[in-house]
């Protein structure tokens, strides 16, 4: 659906009349956990075919109102992203690669029949939040303030086509560690399920893949791992990504590979940027398919000397044990393995504004 020009939008602001007290605050900063706690406001802006983009405003976090016939309650015409601002040493702000996060929510909005948003517009959305929000920064190593910009079809009606109204919305949760079990490397299940196909919806952020990998997610925590793994669709053998990361594959030659951007994987801004990062460390990256089969005999030959999965809301964590019917195989010595260690370490101090950003990836807002 066409994009209406960037609109000089106005923010109108509404001050929450109870924001949480500074105690309440200090709480939930100290031990932030992921994703079930919130910061004082939310932005809001409206789509319609007649005014385009609308009604941009700054509100006290809460409930929404949403008439039943919404499209998105019945067709699920919705899309997000996830991305996190950071609180540096000299006490200045920064979001990491937020235009990356534009662009890929407009190619998911492309993907879902949606309106796309001007990418300054959705920039500009989550800076006013964090600015606004700016306290809610947590107080634990390694937190982060997480962002949520998210999309959803808002018009009251029950027809099967393309809505005429969407609202964009952007919220903030203070995160800390994203897995429970804190464990130093991460198990995983191989899944009997199908997270996408070609021709559908895998390389789109939208909530439906997320929804279908409910039951497959459930069952690893059920045996007792951290993640899901789906392979691919046609053949269930090619090694495609996480429930919510990419993963990477490092071997004794000093290579590493990662599955190519097939269509049925999200292509990752964690993923791109490791790949530019590995290539300035010297290594040759392959983006190839991989298969199961070859990960264990791998593992076991010991050619495979280590594994990672990368996201923005897990950052690079090693994979340690891996899991389906015919049993376990172990990675390297199952645990944190040193390339993992040196390519989180020299994302994480890019992002925090500790090492040089020769790629322009960090945006200071503050
Ligand atoms: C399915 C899936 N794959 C990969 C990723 C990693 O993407 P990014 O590095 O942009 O966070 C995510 C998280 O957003 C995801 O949900």
């Amino acid at each position: 659906m066409a994009t209406t020009a960037a609109p000089a939008l106005r923010f109108t602001r509404v001050p929450h009349p109870a924001p949480a007290t500074a105690q309440v605050r200090a709480e939930v900063l100290a031990n932030p956990g992921f994703g079930t706690k919130f910061s004082d406001h939310m932005v809001s802006i409206e789509w319609t075919e007649a005014e385009g983009w609308h009604k941009a405003e700054i509100l006290p976090y809460g409930p929404i109102a949403l008439d039943p016939a919404a499209a998105v309650l019945h067709y699920a015409q919705e899309i997000f992203e996830g991305l996190k601002a950071y609180r540096l040493a000299d006490g200045g702000i920064a979001l990491f690669r937020p235009e990356a996060n534009a662009a890929r929510f407009n190619a998911s909005a492309r993907r879902l029949a949606m309106a796309e948003i001007p990418e300054d517009l959705f920039v500009q959305a989550v800076e006013q939040l964090v600015l606004t929000d700016a306290d809610w920064f947590p107080t634990v190593e390694g937190g982060s303030l997480y962002l949520r910009p998210f999309m959803f079809a808002s018009e009251a009606f029950l027809g099967v086509r393309p809505a005429k109204a969407y609202r964009f919305m952007v919220i903030a949760s203070p995160a800390g560690n994203y897995f429970k079990s804190g464990s130093p490397a991460v198990s995983i299940w191989v899944s009997d399920y199908t997270r996408a196909a070609p021709g559908g919806t895998g390389a789109a952020k939208c909530g439906g893949n997320y929804a279908a990998s409910l039951v497959p997610t459930a069952e690893a925590f059920a045996r007792g791992h951290d993640q899901v793994l789906f392979l691919d669709a046609a053949e269930h053998k090619w090694i495609e990504e996480l429930g919510g990361m990419n993963l990477f594959f490092a071997f004794d030659d000093g290579s590493i590979l990662t599955p190519p951007l097939s269509g049925t994987i999200l292509p990752g801004i964690t993923r791109e940027s490791l790949i530019a990062l590995a290539r300035e460390e010297g290594l040759t990256v392959r983006e190839e398919r991989y298969s199961l089969d070859q990960w264990r005999a791998d593992a076991a030959s010991g050619k495979l000397v280590e594994t990672f999965a990368c996201g923005t809301a897990a950052v690079v964590t090693p994979v340690g044990k891996v899991a389906d019917h015919n049993g376990e195989f172990v990675i390297g010595s199952g645990g944190p393995g040193q390339l993992t260690q040196k390519l989180r370490q020299r994302l994480v101090s890019i992002q925090r504004g500790e090492a040089e950003d020769t790629h322009g990836w960090v945006r200071k807002i503050a």
